[in-house]
């Protein structure tokens, strides 16, 4: 079957992850660490890189199997050898895609490159002239601007689009609209970590329910140490991927909590922690459907009363 061509826009950590993820099923010929082995008769390793996006001064002008490498980015390297792509980094369109903050944290923060930006026109030929099939967008947490420029250069190449952060495109009916009239599909928006906060917090809460458990409240606090944490330092920026995460924990949930109940979201970026982000705690209080406890503890009195959960697990 011949790869897939696919662009990236944002080769940080995620894009890391991901092309060292190709190049390690390309070669070792195992299915172990995946939840599907084949979707559509493609596997992991049939994907192939035709262009990556980005304006950071270390990535742009890199090779896409170099640039992964480059800092800020910090996440775990699994593959150092990845194979040279042949494709090099280009200089995208700044737009909101840079907090001020993000420039103001050294080496550990986003450096922009003093290449000139691009323009719609230099991104939809991009586009075309890599054979992209699908564009996947990695920008960091409250890039709505830039996302919606590159989503108009998509829809100008025809190119297919996998919106893996939480600017709202794909669930927005108006672009839904725009991406069908043209035929071009996209899926969004947001993507999950494998084994993270979220879907520990999403498998909880429908535990609960499919045990007849009310929940009452819920929490859901994430750390850590890389540049998308640092970037939702800005509360302002986190409006959708608090959202994002909150919805996937309410749609697990037997009964929707009422805002004030829930709170799920970036809490804070700790440096040491790097891109490993550790630490989800989870914590409920509840009573059964009733209004009684499920877990009982016996009162000096022979009363039943409801008892809050212990704080959850702690997750990588
Ligand atoms: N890590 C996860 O498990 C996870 C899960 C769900 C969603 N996400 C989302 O995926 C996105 C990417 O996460 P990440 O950890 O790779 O972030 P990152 O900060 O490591 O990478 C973002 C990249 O975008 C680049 N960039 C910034 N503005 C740009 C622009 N205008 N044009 C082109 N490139 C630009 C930066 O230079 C950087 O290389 C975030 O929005 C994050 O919330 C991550």
């Amino acid at each position: 079957m011949a790869p897939i061509k696919t662009a990236i826009i944002g080769v940080g950590n995620c894009a890391s992850s991901l092309v060292q993820g190709v190049a390690y099923y390309r070669e070792s010929n195992t299915a172990q660490g995946l939840i599907h082995d084949r979707i559509g008769g493609y596997g992991a390793g049939d994907v192939e890189w035709v262009l990556g996006i980005d304006v950071d001064q270390r990535k742009v002008g890199k090779d896409i199997a170099e640039a992964i490498f480059a800092a800020p980015n910090n996440t775990a390297v699994f593959m150092p050898k990845v194979a040279p792509t042949g494709v090099k980094v280009i200089m995208g369109r700044v737009l909101d895609g840079v907090a001020e903050h993000m420039t103001g944290m050294g080496d550990k923060g986003f450096v922009v490159a003093a290449a000139p930006e691009a323009d719609k026109a230099r991104i939809v030929g991009a586009l075309r002239s890599s054979g992209a099939e699908v564009l996947l967008n990695f920008l960091p947490v409250g890039s709505e601007e830039a996302t919606e420029f590159y989503m108009e250069c998509a829809l100008e190449a025809g190119v297919a689009v996998v919106n893996c952060m939480p600017v709202f495109i794909a669930s927005r009916p108006e672009w839904e609209k725009r991406f069908r009239a043209k035929r071009i599909p996209i899926v969004g928006d947001d993507v999950k970590a494998q084994l993270g906060a979220t879907i520990v917090h999403r498998v909880l809460s429908s535990l609960f329910g499919a045990r007849g458990v009310n929940v009452e409240r819920t929490y859901q606090l994430n750390t850590g140490g890389n540049t998308d944490f640092m970037n939702m330092l800005d509360r302002q920026r986190l409006g959708s991927k608090k959202e994002s995460k909150t919805e996937a924990v309410q749609a697990m949930l037997a009964q929707r909590l009422a805002d004030e109940n829930i709170h799920v979201g970036p809490s804070d970026y700790v440096p040491w922690q790097k891109d490993n982000t550790p630490a989800a705690a989870v914590q409920r209080r509840y009573r059964g459907a009733d209004g009684r406890g499920i877990y009982r503890r016996r009162r000096a009195g022979g009363g039943i009363a409801a008892e809050p959960s212990r704080s959850g697990p702690w997750m990588r």
